[in-house]
């Protein structure tokens, strides 16, 4: 059997994010199922420059591209800023092309209504980087799901989102190896 990989990719880099949180939570369910291979990427260890201020040979442009290569299918952990996604993910996302193609993506988000207006926006960005993103799109709210804000404490209805979610994205994910 082919083992899917997923990266759980951590869409924010701030200091003091909650992203990391929210990434530990899905893979802490994700490793439960015991159907693919799951890992936390976290966009700050590869320290992108911003695209086209530098001559791009930063040693983390090929890290990125090659551990977005290892990997069939993702789950974007989004944060909402400003009504759509973080800068960083948005460089990140531009720092890449074939490496996104013909692999499937799952959503979740956070912010003030769930970071869905963030959530809908990447959606557009994943059509034109041929990422396919399934329809199960788990919501946090930062009023109910985290204490102050900064805590992650989410309700027990996510985790069946979380599970429908990641039963897409890893039938899409097998599906969409067939492709490359
Ligand atoms: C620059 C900025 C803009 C933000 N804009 C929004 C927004 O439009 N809607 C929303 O729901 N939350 C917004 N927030 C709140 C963030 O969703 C919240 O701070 C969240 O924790 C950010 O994710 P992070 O902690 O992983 O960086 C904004 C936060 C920042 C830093």
């Amino acid at each position: 059997m082919n083992t899917m990989n997923i990266g759980i990719i951590l869409g924010s880099t701030r200091e003091g994010r909650v992203s990391p949180q929210v990434g530990e939570w899905v893979k802490g369910i994700a490793d439960k199922r015991g159907d693919a291979s799951y890992e936390i990427v976290d966009i700050a260890e590869f320290q992108l420059p911003f695209l086209g201020t530098t001559d791009g040979t930063e040693p983390g442009i090929t890290a990125w591209n090659d551990k977005l290569a290892s990997l069939d299918g993702f789950v974007f952990v989004v944060a909402e800023y400003n009504h759509s996604i973080s800068g960083a993910l948005k460089n990140a996302l531009d720092f890449a092309r074939e490496a996104w193609n013909n692999k499937a993506a799952g959503i979740v988000s956070y912010g003030s209504t769930g970071g869905a207006r963030a959530a809908e926006h990447l959606r557009g960005i994943m059509g034109e980087l041929m990422i396919a993103d399934v329809r199960t799109h788990p919501t946090l709210s930062l009023f109910t799901d985290f204490e102050n804000g900064s805590v992650l404490k989410p309700q027990d209805l996510h985790l069946d989102n979380v599970d429908m979610m990641l039963d897409q994205v890893v039938a899409w994910s097998g599906a969409l190896k067939t492709l490359r």
